[in-house]
């Protein structure tokens, strides 16, 4: 089976076939991710037809279950999790491409029984040895099971005519540069980089996809897209949702490293590179790298000044009381995990040289709004704008991620009367309105690619170390700190005050949530 990274490089993604048949291993199958998005997942794929013919999911946990227990278990996620409503009728079929198989990550023998397993699946369905691998596993048991996959002899080298096997990790890949490098190093002592998807699903969203089409499927936006014509750029991701039932992942991890190290680079990168000469992964993926390259290092001495975290502090949501994070389940009563925040970046090459980027990202927000709002430059201060105590309003492009995925653009317009007086107005695209189809969910698009080989979407092993490099830079300078207590915003509220601050001693203001 030829690797995607093979095809001649200028070769269109555009409407490519079915992937070839092959088992998807899903190693850690008991959890959320499996129940909530990875089966759900499967399911619509299915429906859409989009599977291969001849495909099977093998769910491998520590569980004492057996198939018929895994597709009962499926079955109760996918009804309950699914974007599409199950269908009676063509449950029996597909329940039986799912499979379990049981075992401890490190025991030598389940290893044995999971190769036995799948090769009479392959004689089943008529799958020729094609296997994607799935890590929803914790960090620390990822070196030995691929270590254990190798042993026993279900890992093929890439190779023309050769079964593909691919391995997909999830996140958190490393809690710091140095332990990124060691998974990645894990990784690379059994799989070679073009067998190995990095998963971000940030990057499987529809609206993220589009940010490529938006600048360079259009005329107008591009040659408007450098410093001459932006002021500055805002990404935000914020949640409504404090840290939930996940306290104890969130504790060790907090907002820079669950939020920015990942989606938010990922969306910057997609906001700020330059075009790439095809679509093909690497081409796209080495102008991703170059911008991740250009990220100025924050030096330690000016972390405080220019990255802000907080934490959410007692409050509402929704008209229920919220406690203060310090006070949520499985959070250390003087905890410092950062649940917010904001960070002034910049990216030093000639297209984006003295634009600030300002990144923000919390839990316990107003509203969930994810998007990249970019502020143009103000027209000259003669004419219409040459009032300085009523400057107008500058014209905004919002790329909405999401909810209410789509796009505005705010523009100055005379208000009708006889007297010249400009109002802003909104000129708004909304993806559901236009297109109305529900758009599929990221983990979708993300599995399809893997089962073609198609590694666009994913993180390279040189990205996820750069954004390392950045990030550790920050914790380091905070871990130094030694600061024992975070300034608090309410929950509910718009952040913390200090965020306010840091953009508005730039003369600027974060947009409304
Ligand atoms: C995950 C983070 O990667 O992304 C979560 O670990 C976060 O903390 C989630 O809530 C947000 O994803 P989405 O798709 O809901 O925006």
């Amino acid at each position: 089976m030829a690797e995607a990274d093979d095809q001649n490089l200028r070769t269109p993604i555009l409407g490519r076939s079915t992937p070839a048949p092959n088992t998807l291993v899903i190693f850690g199958a008991a959890g959320d991710l499996t129940r909530r998005k990875l089966l759900p997942a499967v399911y619509n794929l299915d429906v859409d037809g989009l599977l291969p013919e001849s495909f099977a999911v093998v769910g491998f946990t520590r569980r004492d279950w057996d198939d018929a227990t895994f597709r009962a278990g499926a079955r109760e996620a996918i009804g309950k999790y699914s974007r599409r409503k199950l269908d009676e009728a063509k449950w029996p079929t597909f329940e039986q491409g799912l499979f379990h198989s049981n075992g401890a990550f490190d025991d030598p023998g389940a290893y044995v029984e999971l190769k036995r397993k799948l090769e009479e699946i392959d004689q089943i369905r008529g799958i020729p040895g094609n296997r994607v691998y799935y890590l929803s596993i914790p960090p620390s048991a990822i070196a030995t099971c691929v270590e254990q996959l190798q042993r026993v002899g279900l890992v093929e080298s890439l190779g023309p005519d050769r079964p593909f096997t691919r391995i997909i990790v999830e996140k958190p890949i490393g809690h710091d540069l140095e332990s990124a490098k060691k998974i990645n190093d894990d990784v690379a002592r059994v799989f070679d980089e073009k067998q190995v998807f990095r998963i971000d699903h940030y990057l499987g969203k529809e609206t993220v996809q589009s940010i490529l089409v938006l600048r360079f499927a259009n005329s107008i936006f591009e040659p408007l897209w450098n410093q001459k014509y932006i002021d500055h750029v805002q990404i935000t991701v914020s949640e409504e949702e404090g840290v939930g039932t996940r306290a104890g992942y969130y504790e060790e991890a907090g907002a820079l490293r669950d939020m920015v190290q990942n989606h938010i680079l990922q969306l910057l990168c997609l906001m700020a590179m330059e075009p790439p000469f095809s679509m093909a992964a690497d081409v796209v993926r080495d102008q991703k790298m170059n911008v991740l390259n250009c990220l100025r290092p924050i030096p330690p001495d000016e972390v405080d000044k220019h990255v802000i975290r907080a934490q959410y502090g007692a409050g509402k949501h929704r008209g229920t009381e919220v406690p203060g994070y310090r006070r949520e389940d499985r959070v250390k009563p003087d905890s410092t995990t950062e649940t917010y925040v904001a960070i002034k970046a910049w990216i030093d090459n000639w297209r984006w040289a003295g634009v600030p980027f300002y990144l923000r990202t919390g839990k316990a927000l107003p509203k969930r709004a994810s998007e990249i709002a970019i502020q143009f430059k103000p027209v000259p201060s003669i004419l219409f704008n040459a009032e300085p105590s009523g400057a107008l309003e500058p014209n905004w492009l919002v790329l909405r991620i999401q909810p209410d995925e789509g796009l505005s653009l705010q523009i100055a317009t005379k208000a009708p009367g006889p007297r010249v007086k400009i109002s802003p107005v909104q000129m708004d695209f909304q993806y559901g309105e236009a297109f109305g189809d529900e758009s599929p969910e990221a983990y979708e698009r993300l599995l399809l690619d893997v089962m073609a080989g198609d590694a666009t979407l994913f993180m390279r092993r040189d990205a996820v170390e750069a954004s390392w490099a950045w990030v550790t830079g920050i914790l380091d300078a905070w871990g130094k700190s030694g600061q024992r207590w975070l300034p608090e915003y309410p929950a509910g509220s718009a952040g913390p005050v200090e965020a306010d601050r840091m953009i508005q001693s730039d003369g600027r203001r974060w947009r409304e949530l």
